[in-house]
Parts: structure tokens; C-alpha cells; sequence
């Protein structure tokens, strides 16, 4: 059996594959939409809007499940610095699924624009009816968007390092959810954990699972 807290739970990697799709659809989504003046910009919003508000609801059940369910400790030898870098990554990336929506929806109520899923389901407004701050809206729904696929990138990369590179169980456990047993690790807090991060598929060693309890 699986000890808790040694692997990403089920419902943490769906939400996670799911919105990672989401997420980089809606960044195509949204600068196809600003690039285009044809017919093709109102069918482009007309999807960006309920996806966008599908990814904020996403967003906070997976606060929730992440709350409940602490991720599984960072490898013991990675570097302080690694350390400080994923988890200020992690924080940013749930800040901006959180923000990004929330500024996209802001954003139309503050220009008096009505939030419109589908054909007849309509949001109310968060935000009173002003020019100056529609304004500033668009701009930050404009700079998080880059920031967030920056973010992105990064993320991505740090989890290729981890998997390609350092072969250490951190990408193997979101894919898979499955952990070698290894010597003591270290959790995001410092704190020492009983299961680290051992080995990434494709690594030497007999079959993850034959190993995990
Ligand atoms: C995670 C969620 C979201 C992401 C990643 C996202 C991403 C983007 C991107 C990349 C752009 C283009 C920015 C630019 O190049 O200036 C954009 C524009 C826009 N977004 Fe979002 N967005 C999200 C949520 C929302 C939501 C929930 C709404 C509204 C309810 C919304 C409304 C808009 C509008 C109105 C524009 C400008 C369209 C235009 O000027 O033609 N977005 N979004």
C-alpha cells in the first residue's frame, strides 16, 4: 500500500493534466482572438469566456484538493535554491489560474461588457462600470497572460531537468503517481519525510511499483 503523502493523489494529477491543456489552450485562444478582425474574433471570445470561468472554478477545487493533500516531499539533495524555485513556481502558477479569470471577468464588467456563458446564462458584474480601469484590465490580463506562459515554460522545463536529468521520481509522480521508497527526503517546509523522490521512468532499477508499499 501506498503511504500517504508519498505520491500526487489521483484527483491532483487529472486536475493538473486537465487544466495544463486548458491553460495552454486558452493562451493560444487569447492571442488568436486579439490577432483576428475577422468573424472569428466573437467565436474565438465566445469560447475564451466559459473556458476562462470553467479554469477559475477548476482552479479552486484544485486549492482545495491541494490544501487537503500535500504534494510529496522534494528530493533531500536538491539544492536550496531548486527548492525555493519550485515552490515559488507552484504559488505563482495558482496565483495566476486564480487571477488570470478573475481579470478577464473584471476586466468586461468594469467596460460594462455582459459576461456571457453560452446563450443565455449571464455572470454579474464584479466590477463597477469605468473606462480608466477597463483600461488597466486589459493591460494586466495582457502582462499576466505573458507571465503566466513564462511560468509556464519554466515549469516545464524544470520538469524535463527532473526527469531526463536528475531522474529523481519528481516528474514520475505526477505521471504516474507512483514512488520508489528511497532514503529520507525533505518536504517543501524542510521537514524530513519518510519517502523521497527516487527515480524517474526509464532509470535503472527493478519496477517502480514492485517497490512501493
Ligand atoms: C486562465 C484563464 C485565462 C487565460 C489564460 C486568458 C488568456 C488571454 C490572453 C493570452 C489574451 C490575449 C492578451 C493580449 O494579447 O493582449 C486574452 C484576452 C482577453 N481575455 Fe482572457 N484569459 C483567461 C480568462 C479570461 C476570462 C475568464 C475572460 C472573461 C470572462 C477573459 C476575457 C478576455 C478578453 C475580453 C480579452 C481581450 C479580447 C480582445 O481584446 O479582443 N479572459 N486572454
Amino acid at each position: 500500500m501506498t503511504t500517504a503523502g508519498d505520491t500526487f493523489t489521483l484527483p491532483a494529477r487529472v486536475l493538473h493534466w486537465l487544466m495544463a491543456l486548458l491553460i495552454v489552450a486558452m493562451l493560444f485562444i487569447g492571442v488568436g482572438m486579439v490577432a483576428s478582425v475577422s468573424e472569428r474574433h466573437e467565436w474565438l471570445l465566445a469560447i475564451h469566456k466559459p473556458l476562462g470561468i470553467a479554469i477559475l472554478l477548476l482552479a479552486i477545487v484544485r486549492l482545495a484538493v491541494r490544501l487537503r493533500h500535500p504534494p510529496p516531499p522534494l528530493p533531500a539533495d536538491l539544492p536550496a535554491l531548486q527548492k525555493l524555485a519550485a515552490l515559488t513556481s507552484h504559488w505563482l502558477l495558482y496565483a495566476l489560474m486564480l487571477a488570470m479569470p478573475l481579470i478577464g471577468w473584471a476586466m468586461l464588467s468594469a467596460g460594462g461588457y455582459p459576461v456571457m456563458l453560452g446563450s443565455s446564462l449571464r455572470l454579474p458584474p464584479i466590477f463597477p462600470v469605468s473606462p480608466v480601469a477597463f483600461a488597466v484590465l486589459r493591460h494586466l490580463h495582457g502582462w499576466f497572460a505573458m507571465l503566466l506562459f513564462l511560468t509556464f515554460l519554466a515549469h516545464m522545463a524544470a520538469a524535463l531537468y527532473h526527469g531526463l536529468i536528475r531522474r529523481d521520481g519528481v516528474l514520475s509522480s505526477m505521471l504516474r503517481g507512483r514512488r520508489k521508497t528511497a532514503p529520507a527526503s525533505i518536504g517543501y517546509s524542510g521537514e524530513p519525510a519518510e519517502n523521497a523522490h527516487a527515480a524517474d521512468a526509464g532509470s535503472n532499477g527493478p519496477d517502480a511499483a514492485e517497490r512501493i508499499e
